[in-house]
């Protein structure tokens, strides 16, 4: 079904106007497949720049490209029927300028035909989601623990233990939805600071290790499918354990061509003759 030819997905409008109602079911999506089987079951999917991680094996989110984000978010983008999309800007690509964030922003957008984009920062990043919200590019927010921050910040860890990491986390929840982000990601928050946040600000919050208090939940789900297993930290609970099912069937498929059991009779072509006239 579509309006005026554009697919009746959720709308970031839609995504706002579930503050306070029913919790919004977030999950990472990178790759068609993928996505198509996320899709009905969630509300928002999110093309994250954690792919570096998952997918292409980085260190660290900082070394992903924008040209990486688009190919995924067009892959996303192919399959999601239900869902409201958002590919995140990745490091270096919106930090310079407000001009630059309008510039790559406008690009995912264009290129993607994605609902909206995902920045990290609070105070700082202000004005830059002011500037987009205002030019029509849908904004979501993302504060607390900021992962392209890692090289400042010294590491993951959880935030929100002191008074001074509190109160900062806090002013930038507030600056990002006073800038017109119509949802915010709070990562890696204490609980008491979460539920105070989610209870000041007029958006839904998005959690990802922010305890249950948030408006919505986000994991990625390479974490939560038990795919991804550098490392699982304590936010994430396993939902499937798939990395044994896929080295089993690995195991079984390398014992087959070795024993000339695959392909049998039923995967094999034979020649068929032309029916006598
Ligand atoms: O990049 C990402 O996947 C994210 C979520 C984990 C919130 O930012």
């Amino acid at each position: 079904m579509s309006t005026h030819g554009r697919p009746k997905r959720l709308t970031t409008a839609a995504i706002r106007s579930m503050k306070g109602g029913e919790r919004v079911v977030c999950l990472t999506a990178y790759t068609t497949p993928v996505a198509r089987l996320l899709d009905p079951h969630c509300d928002l999917l999110l093309v994250g720049d954690s792919l570096g991680m998952v997918l292409y094996g980085m260190e660290t989110t900082v070394g992903v490209t924008l040209d990486m984000m688009m190919a995924h978010g067009k892959a996303v983008m192919r399959c999601v029927s239900h869902a409201c999309v958002i590919v995140d800007l990745p490091f270096g690509t919106y930090q310079e300028s407000k001009e630059q964030a309008l510039r790559n922003a406008v690009r995912v957008l264009q290129e993607t035909g994605c609902d909206g984009i995902k920045l990290e920062g609070g105070e700082e990043m202000a004005e830059t989601i002011a500037f987009l919200t205002a030019r029509g590019v849908p904004v979501f927010g993302h504060v607390g623990l900021m992962p392209q921050l890692v090289n400042t910040a010294g590491g993951f860890r959880s935030l929100g233990h002191s008074e001074t990491e509190a109160a900062k986390i806090r002013r930038d929840a507030s600056a990002v939805a006073d800038a017109g982000a119509f949802a915010v990601v709070v990562e890696g928050t204490v609980e008491p600071l979460a539920r105070e946040i989610t209870a000041a600000l007029a958006i839904p919050t998005i959690g990802i290790g922010a305890s249950p208090a948030c408006d919505g939940q986000v994991l990625v789900s390479d974490d939560m499918l038990g795919l991804f297993n550098d490392f699982q930290p304590r936010f994430v609970k396993r939902f499937a354990d798939l990395s044994p099912l896929i080295s089993q069937a690995v195991e079984s498929y390398a014992t087959e061509v070795r024993g000339g059991l695959f392909p049998g009779q039923e995967h094999t072509f034979q020649v068929k003759r032309p029916a006598k006239t």
